[in-house]
Parts: C-alpha cells; sequence; structure tokens
C-alpha cells in the first residue's frame, strides 16, 4: 500500500498591498464596514489600479505580477523545503481559476520554470480548487507517482470589477504550494469530499474579458451549508471525531463564514487556521496560505489532524482530513 505525505511548503505574495482606506478611491465605503462584513484588513496585488505593473499582460522578468510567477516563487520555497529539485518530480498541479492565458495550461511554463519534464497539468475548481488537486495528486501517487508538486496560485485580481463595490474588496492575489511524496502505509489522507451542483453556476461567475459578478448572500448561505456537509463527510470517511482535530484550515472567503462553519462543525475559534485579515479571498491559493502560514508560526505538529475545507464557483465543494507526519 502506498500512502502520502508532505514533505515541502512555500507560499508567494506580491509586494503590494492595498488597504481598506485605499479602496475609497474607488467606490464609496469604508475600513469598518469591510472589516466588519469580511473580516479583511487588507490584501496583496499583482495587478488592477493600484499595481505597479498595472494591467501588464507581460510584466517584468521576477516580479510577483502574475499566476505563474507567483507559483513558481512558492514552489521553488516549498522544492527547498523538501530538499528536492523540478528533475526529482513526476507531476506538477496547478489549482487556479485565473490561469495567464487561454491555451497552453500555465502549468507547462512553470514546469519548465522549475525544471519539471514528466507531467504538468491545472485544475479549475474554484475557490475548492486546493483540496480537489491534493485528493487528486493522492491518487495519482497511490497509482505509482512517487513526487508531485501542487501549487494553488491565483491573481484574482485580473478578474476583479473594480467598479463594483458589492464584492471588489474581497479579492487579493498570492500562491501556496506543497510538495506531496509517496510513502509506506496508509499515508495522510485519511478522509476526502468533493462536489459540485453545476446548476448553481449563476451565482458566481466572470465571462472571457469581464469582471467577476456574484450574488453574495446567496453565496455566503450555501457556502455555510455546503462546508459544514463537506467536512462531516469527510469525518466520517476517516472515522475522527471533531474533538480529534487540531486545526481547521477553511477556505479563507470572509471570516463570518470560516466562524459559522467552525461554530456549527463544533471547532473553536482558536483551531481556525486564518490569513484572511491580510489576504482577501486568493481562492485556490486561501487553503495553502492559511496551511503553510501554519506550519511556519509552529501550529502543526506530528501526529495532529488537519480539517481542510472549501468552497467555490461552479458551485464546488471540497473537503479532506490530512494526519500530519514530519518529514
Ligand atoms: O470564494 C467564494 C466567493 N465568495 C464569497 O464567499 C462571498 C460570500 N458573500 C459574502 O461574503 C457577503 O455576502 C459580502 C461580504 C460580499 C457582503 O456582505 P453582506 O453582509 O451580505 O452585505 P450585503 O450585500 O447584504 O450589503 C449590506 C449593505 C447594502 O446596503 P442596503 O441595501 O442594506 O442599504 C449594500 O448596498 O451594505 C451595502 N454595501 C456596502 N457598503 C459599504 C455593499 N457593499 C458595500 C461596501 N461598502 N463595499
Amino acid at each position: 500500500m502506498t500512502g502520502v505525505t508532505i514533505t515541502g511548503w512555500g507560499s508567494a505574495l506580491p509586494e503590494r498591498v492595498v488597504t481598506n482606506g485605499e479602496l475609497s478611491a474607488l467606490f464609496e465605503t469604508t475600513d469598518d464596514w469591510i472589516v466588519e462584513r469580511s473580516g479583511i484588513r487588507t490584501r496583496h496585488v499583482a495587478t488592477g489600479p493600484f499595481a505597479d505593473a498595472g494591467d501588464d499582460p507581460n510584466p517584468p522578468a521576477g516580479g510577483l505580477g502574475t499566476t505563474g510567477t507567483l507559483a513558481v516563487t512558492a514552489a521553488r520555497e516549498a522544492l527547498r523545503v523538501a530538499g528536492l529539485q523540478g528533475s526529482d518530480i513526476d507531476m506538477v498541479i496547478l489549482c487556479t481559476t485565473t490561469a495567464d492565458q487561454l491555451i497552453p495550461a500555465s502549468s507547462a511554463s512553470i514546469a519548465a520554470a522549475l525544471g519539471i519534464v514528466r507531467g504538468a497539468m491545472d485544475i479549475n475548481a474554484a475557490c475548492a480548487g486546493f483540496t480537489y488537486g491534493l485528493v487528486t495528486a493522492s491518487g495519482m501517487i497511490a497509482a505509482g507517482a512517487r513526487r508531485i508538486v501542487l501549487i494553488g496560485a491565483e491573481t484574482l485580481t485580473r478578474a476583479t470589477n473594480w467598479a463594483d463595490r458589492t464584492n471588489a474588496f474581497l479579492f487579493g492575489d498570492g500562491a501556496g504550494a506543497v510538495v506531496l511524496e509517496a510513502t509506506p502505509g496508509d499515508g495522510c489522507l485519511l478522509g476526502w469530499d468533493l462536489g459540485v451542483d453545476g446548476t448553481l453556476v449563476d451565482l458566481l461567475y466572470a465571462h472571457h474579458g469581464s469582471g467577476m459578478v456574484m450574488r453574495g448572500k446567496e453565496v455566503f448561505r450555501r457556502a455555510v451549508m455546503a462546508t459544514v456537509s463537506s467536512a462531516t463527510a469527510s469525518l466520517e470517511r476517516s472515522k475522527l471525531g471533531i474533538d480529534e482535530i487540531s486545526l481547521f484550515v477553511p477556505h479563507q472567503a470572509n471570516i463570518r463564514i470560516m466562524e459559522a462553519v467552525a461554530s456549527r462543525l463544533g471547532l473553536p475559534t482558536e483551531k481556525v487556521a486564518s490569513v484572511i485579515g491580510r489576504t482577501g479571498n486568493t481562492s485556490s491559493a486561501s487553503i495553502p496560505l492559511a496551511l503553510v502560514d501554519a506550519i511556519q508560526s509552529g501550529r502543526v505538529s506530528d501526529g495532529d489532524n488537519l480539517l481542510l475545507a472549501g468552497f467555490g464557483a461552479g458551485m464546488t465543494w471540497a473537503s479532506a482530513v490530512w494526519r500530519w507526519h514530519e518529514g
């Protein structure tokens, strides 16, 4: 039997930080309103009206202006922590809703930058993407792959409608990455649940070339329900009780959603990993950013059970129970 474990991790954020106060130059809002309704105080931006590079589709080499450059920076750090090189890797999986171009998949350029030649693919399951990717990568390792780089990376500010005050304040850019390696025995993925209700596409979408449209209240309501029921299914499959979870790493969409889910699951807020205050909603990047932050802050120890859960446009949802093993 082959299991899977995480042996490396890294993250990347664009340098430019935009405060809520700065947004009031674009639309009528206040810092108090945004903090109270979402928990967001700042976000990192790579594109759009506040970014140094503006909307330049070819930002300077080495800058963190694209999904690809953010992904490569996070993945290089994850490879360094794992003590591996690109040539050791069997597959790079990029989870993103904001690929740098329509064709080809952004993971191809990322593979080239990292020196990976055995395989590369993108997964777009919106904000549930990273957990979809974690389950996909774990399945590939069970089928014989040895080492996979899994990245969640976004430049959501490319898809933000900066004139829409009802949601423009929510989004930010960033990337988080992990290295997954085969391990003898059962490994770390104890239980998982993935889902989609494609009849709800109209709740949150962006057409080519235009900004996001979202029915925020309805997304909020369904997000809480879907995340709670998915997390409950993953816990049942892992045969663990909620008291055995040391850390909950939810999709960072809105602190009120994260706390409502935690409370319904019976988790105290101290067990919730949160970076939303300084990153905003970074879609596929939000769970790995929160996970890497928790690891780097010493909040994760050998043997801990983690619960990851997210939801997003589609609507998609995904959750996983993961036992942390120090490599
Ligand atoms: O990754 C998944 C994607 N998305 C989400 O998870 C988002 C889910 N939804 C949400 O997080 C929340 O619905 C929001 C944070 C987007 C909005 O919070 P809300 O509590 O649902 O506020 P609301 O849309 O009901 O707006 C309340 C009031 C409205 O005024 P009236 O109609 O009560 O007079 C809005 O016009 O706040 C007004 N408003 C604002 N005021 C100041 C809307 N946007 C703003 C703003 N600043 N930026």
